[in-house]
């Protein structure tokens, strides 16, 4: 087995022992650890949410004041008092109507958003890119002034045109890439930091 594999397999067990469901949620403890994004208080909007582990982590860092919202495609088992969840497709206007009647504006949008991937590399990262991109677009509609949003990205030739759109609407953008991200995974999230509403 290879190093970074054998971490991620280490990642996985640790999730099972801490009760998370899915070993991303050590990609979010490392980012907040190191970013500091979520905070008690404070209302996260978290799309392409199943299984869960990015909700855990969420939900027990706003505490009892904040509030959590999470969205996916599948069906994820519920959670604490302070986590609400959706079913449906992000890229849905029709859906994305619907859920937007019913919270108001959020401090921090998460978006670990992956396609099925195909295997095909440049097919499955236009795909990602482009669900990124959607994202991105809903965030006028989703963030405070002055809100974060953190959003997964795979690597490649349109990386660039999520950077270019962010830069329209933050002040701030950086890559990062968590200790629990598979070194030869393509995926990276880009954090952005203050959204700037026109
Ligand atoms: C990598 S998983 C998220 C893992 C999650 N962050 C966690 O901590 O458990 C990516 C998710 O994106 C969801 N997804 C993909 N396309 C979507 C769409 N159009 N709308 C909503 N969810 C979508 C998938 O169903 C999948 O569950």
């Amino acid at each position: 087995m290879r190093l970074d594999e054998a971490k991620t397999d280490s990642y996985r067990r640790q999730a099972r022992l801490k009760g998370y469901r899915s070993r991303a949620a050590f990609k979010l403890i490392q980012i907040d650890g190191q970013y500091h994004i979520l905070a008690q208080g404070m209302n996260v909007l978290d799309i392409g949410c199943y299984p869960g582990g990015w909700l855990q982590v969420a939900s027990q860092k706003v505490g009892p004041n904040g509030l959590v919202v999470g969205v996916d495609l599948r069906e994820v088992s519920p959670l604490g008092d302070n986590v609400r969840i959706f079913r449906g497709d992000v890229t849905d206007r029709n859906f994305t109507e619907e859920m937007l009647e019913a919270d108001d504006k959020v401090d921090l949008v998460l978006s670990d958003l992956s396609p099925n991937v195909s295997g095909i590399w440049e097919l499955d990262h236009a795909r990602q890119i482009d669900m990124t991109l959607n994202v991105l677009q809903l965030l006028p509609l989703l963030l405070k002034d002055g809100g974060t949003a953190l959003v997964k990205v795979f690597e490649g030739d349109l990386l660039k045109s999520v950077w270019n759109r962010a830069k329209i609407d933050f002040e701030s953008l950086k890559y990062v890439k968590p200790k629990a991200s598979r070194a030869k995974s393509s995926e990276l999230y880009l954090l952005c930091r203050n959204f700037l509403t026109r």
